[in-house]
């Protein structure tokens, strides 16, 4: 080895130091640099002067070539020469910057500032003769960074083994997780520090129907706080993940750093990559109060605008649905009690209907009646096609051909019935994690939609991911979900997904994929309940990279009224119901409950027939995760504003301010809260309604209940 002298060391360090390439956000309160440290890529990010992400490694891992076969075979120690995370030199460098203002065709507000400036970073190999660029965007609420593979002689194909882009932060902090999985995000949220994380890890997470846990990783997106005088809240995600898996963090809980590690596929690789090509954004955004985090609307500006030259099919739409008898298990989705069926041999008529079937002519007629009634525009029908005998866990590829009723649902009638009252019947595809075999039936799917005059479509994907091995976040998985969203924009056609990927602001760019799941629904207060906190920790986390369909709406939230002895609740009042569609930005808005239990509670109903879905302006007007969030929320093209509050287990008060509203006008609130005994386990339907003139001056205090919360409906004085 060659001796050092001293003074080649400090001319190195202070070469190294020259190197540095540093980029201030619009505002100048963040400060992020980017270093080569003998050919390794770095980054750090400072806010108000003060480090925030220490220096942190960038770089993928590839394997040797393109013919990759199973993982037993693939990882070779002599790839480590194909890697993109050493021996680079800075050959170019780029600075852009951007301040523009677009439209959502469905949003939280009318217009979404992207503001930011960027650094562009080439990087050479010499030893391979190959180059990438960093780019990195900094905005006034954060950090977004990716790679960029130009198209070059010695980089036009390649297989990633692992991204390794690391964010290392200086100190402990909370930390809202959840364990990492190649297929479900339907976990409970921890609330511990960073360092508690491994410890914890083993307790965090119950049975799900297709799992692949990733041992002491935590999800994407990912929120952080670090405590003390001056806090900072920290949301660490991603945005853009198309054409490329989608990622998790792993815990370095000593060192309070995180690594990305991204969804592999059956045979252990991380993404075929053709140049010229990027990677999704890794975003970390930094505020010093957690509403503004709420607010940030970063991981959309990441998403690229839409190609769509026809967005006037896309729409709010508030729907209920013949869906939470069969979750409860009041129903079932099958018709028959046979257990084993043939799609295309099975004659569905000769078999000994199961009398629970809940998708039939005269009940849909009944919602329709009920929804149509109450102004809703949507009515989800699930169970309504053959197949559902033997749907899941059987690893079956022909499971559904989404087009064939069963025999006491008539698709023609129902439809003209529910258009004739003003209704559209929403489709339900179930695909039982069969991509392959919705792909195979899709275009003929979407034609007996359009036929029939169906507009939206609810898919999902439970249990294993067919084809077989590939997982519910791998990438060709995620192609699929996108591949559907383009094709159901040829037939104009809205798409809900459930179990899919959790969306990282694409509805910028697909907007007709309005929601998804994708995180742990109402329907696991029928599987084992979700905690009171759930629902103030979701907007920070699954809420951060686009709607999520919630379903909320249940007044009746014991189910011992219809199962006597069965101890199954859900864990809020009814109140806090009503307040998650304001708290809970979803433009596809359920009212999930059955007909029978709103029809005792019409007073409280109203507040659901009342709340708009498509929003002007939304204000964060208070915000703690794991504790509460109050949110007031512009109706679109309207005067008319709701507000919504809930906490966590605790009572709480909260006093709110209407500042927001216009100066000088006189508005009409009708106010929904707690009873003085509400209480989510011993008195959850307790609640007042009342009505009172208010201005911008006002103020009004409410007490929630212990996982309780209060709605307003607001509307000006003509
Ligand atoms: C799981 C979905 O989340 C739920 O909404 C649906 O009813 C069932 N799968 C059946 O498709
Ligand atoms: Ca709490």
């Amino acid at each position: 080895m060659k001796k050092i002298t001293v003074g080649a060391l400090l001319l190195s360090m202070m070469f190294t130091g020259v190197k540095a390439q540093s980029l201030k956000s619009p505002d100048g309160k963040f400060e992020m640099n980017f270093q080569l440290k003998e050919g390794v890529p770095y980054y750090n990010l400072k806010y108000n002067g003060a480090v925030v992400v220490e220096d942190s490694k960038l770089g993928l891992r590839l394997f040797k070539d393109t013919a990759i076969k199973f993982a037993s075979e693939i990882a070779k120690p002599e790839d480590a020469k194909y890697d993109l995370n050493n021996g680079f030199a800075k050959t170019d460098e780029k600075r852009d910057s951007k301040n523009e203002t677009w439209q959502p065709v469905l949003g939280e507000k009318k217009n979404y500032i992207n503001h930011y400036n960027e650094l562009a970073v080439t990087l050479s190999q010499a030893s391979t003769d190959r180059s990438i660029v960093v780019k990195f965007r900094l905005f006034n609420d954060g950090l977004g960074f990716r790679y960029e593979f130009p198209q070059q002689k010695n980089l036009n194909y390649f297989v990633i083994r692992e991204e390794d882009s690391e964010i290392d932060f200086p100190t402990d902090m909370k930390a809202w997780w959840m364990v990492a999985d190649y297929d479900s995000q339907e976990y409970q949220y921890q609330e511990t520090k960073v360092s508690e994380i491994p410890s914890k890890w083993d307790k965090a997470y119950d049975a799900n129907a297709s799992q692949s846990l990733v041992k002491n990783a935590v999800q994407s997106p990912l929120m952080l706080k670090k405590e003390g005088k001056e806090p900072l809240y920290i949301n660490v995600a991603e945005a853009a993940v198309l054409d490329y898996p989608a990622s998790h963090l792993e815990v370095d809980a000593q060192n309070f750093k995180f690594k990305t590690h991204l969804t592999a596929d059956r045979q252990g690789a991380k993404g075929y990559i053709q140049t010229p090509s990027v990677t999704p954004w890794r975003t970390i955004i930094v505020a010093p109060k957690a509403e503004q985090v709420m607010d940030s609307k970063m991981i959309f500006n990441l998403n690229e605008p839409t190609n769509y030259t026809d967005t006037s099919y896309i729409h709010p739409t508030k729907y209920m649905g013949v869906w939470w008898e069969m979750i409860i298990g009041k129903s079932q989705w099958a018709y028959s009690t046979a257990e084993n069926v043939h799609l295309g041999k099975t004659d569905f008529t000769k078999l000994t209907p199961n009398g629970k079937h809940a998708a039939n002519n005269t009940k849909v007629k009944e919602y329709i009646d009920f929804a149509a009634e109450n102004g809703f525009q949507g009515l989800l029908i699930e169970g309504w096609n053959i197949g559902w005998e033997d749907w899941f866990g059987h690893s079956k590829e022909f499971v559904f051909d989404f087009i064939t009723p069963y025999p006491d649902f008539d698709i023609k009638m129902l439809n003209e019935y529910a258009h004739s009252k003003g209704i559209k019947l929403i489709m339900h595809h179930e695909t039982s994690g069969s991509a392959t075999n919705y792909e195979r039936w899709a275009d003929k799917a979407f034609q007996t939609m359009n036929k029939y005059g169906y507009d939206a479509v609810k898919t999902g994907y439970v249990g294993d991911i067919i084809p077989r091995g590939e997982h519910h976040y791998s990438q060709w998985t995620i192609n699929h979900y996108y591949r559907i969203a383009e094709k159901a924009n040829d037939y104009k056609i809205m798409v809900n997904s459930h179990e899919s990927v959790r969306p990282t602001g694409e509805s910028r760019t697909y907007p007709n994929y309005i929601s998804a799941e994708a995180a742990r629904g109402t329907e696991y207060e029928a599987f084992g309940g979700n905690k009171p906190d759930h629902q103030t920790v979701l907007p920070f986390t699954r809420w951060m990279g686009g709607s999520m369909d919630y379903t909320p709406g249940i007044f009746q939230t014991k189910l011992d009224y219809y199962f006597p002895g069965d101890n199954r609740f859900v864990k809020t009042t009814l109140v806090k119901q009503l307040a998650l569609y304001v708290t809970m930005y979803m433009p596809l808005q359920m009212a999930a409950d059955l007909p029978e239990n709103y029809k005792k509670h019409m007073d409280a109903f109203q507040f659901i027939k009342d709340v708009a879905a498509d929003w002007d302006d939304t204000k964060i007007l208070s915000a703690e995760p794991g504790d509460y969030v109050v949110t007031a929320r512009k109706a679109k093209g309207t005067e008319n504003w709701f507000v919504g509050g809930i906490t966590d287990e605790n009572k709480r008060e909260y006093t709110v301010d209407f500042s927001f509203l216009d100066k000088g006008k006189k508005y009409e609130a009708t106010i929904y809260e707690d009873g003085k005994d509400a209480d989510y386990i011993d008195n959850p339907q307790s609640y007042n309604i009342y009505k009172k003139e208010i201005t911008g001056k006002s103020k009004i205090n409410f007490k929630m209940a212990r996982s309780g919360g209060f709605a307003i409906s607001i509307k000006p004085v003509k």
